[in-house]
């Protein structure tokens, strides 16, 4: 099969982008580019504490920085932070004709999987907010990338699935497309 220069994860918090990309990147030799890793390390403090001290405008310019970085990486899994997709400066990133990966979780399942996380400042907002925020991306993840489930399934299954449609690049979301 050949597997494309770079392969792009989104997905709300919690939907397993760095452990999939991470599963994907040993399957098939490549890096594996997780954004919100480089963003810190750019920034030499974790997202927390980039949020508490600089505010999210600050911290949406670094990640900006990072997807223009990321972007000519080759034989690359790039794993975005959950809000890069919805933030519109970002959007030529993922629109310029690489495959995008929507992982897709239940909202239920994302606040299991990423738990009450002080690392996650905009999960520990009210229930409400987050669900504001969850439905509010929804439309923008499933527009750009083709969507995968997460629900029920581990990391591994997760990264058999896009091998699958990896190998079947008909089926494969085309930019614009809708899943
Ligand atoms: C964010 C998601 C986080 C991180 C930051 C903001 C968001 O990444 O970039 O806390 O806006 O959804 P993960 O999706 O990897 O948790």
């Amino acid at each position: 099969m050949t597997v494309p220069e770079r392969i792009i994860l989104i997905g709300f918090m919690g939907s397993g982008k760095s452990s999939v990309g991470r599963i994907l990147a040993d399957r098939l030799g490549y890096e594996l580019v997780d954004t919100d890793a480089l963003l810190e390390e750019r920034a030499g403090a974790p997202i927390a504490r980039i949020f508490r001290e600089r505010g999210e405008p600050a911290f949406r310019a670094l990640e900006s920085e990072v997807l223009a970085a990321a972007a000519s990486r080759r034989r690359a899994v790039i794993a975005t932070g959950g809000g890069a997709p919805a933030h519109p400066p970002n959007r030529d990133f993922f629109t310029r004709g690489d495959v995008v990966f929507h992982l897709r979780v239940s909202l239920e399942n994302a606040r299991k999987r990423a738990g009450e996380n002080a690392d996650r400042p905009l999960l520990a907002q009210d229930e409400e907010a987050v669900r504001r925020l969850y439905q509010g991306r929804q439309p923008v993840y499933q527009q750009l990338g083709q969507s995968v489930d997460t629900d029920g399934k581990t990391p591994s299954a997760v990264a058999d699935e896009i091998m699958r449609l990896l190998r079947n690049p008909r089926k494969n979301h085309l930019p614009g497309e809708r899943a």
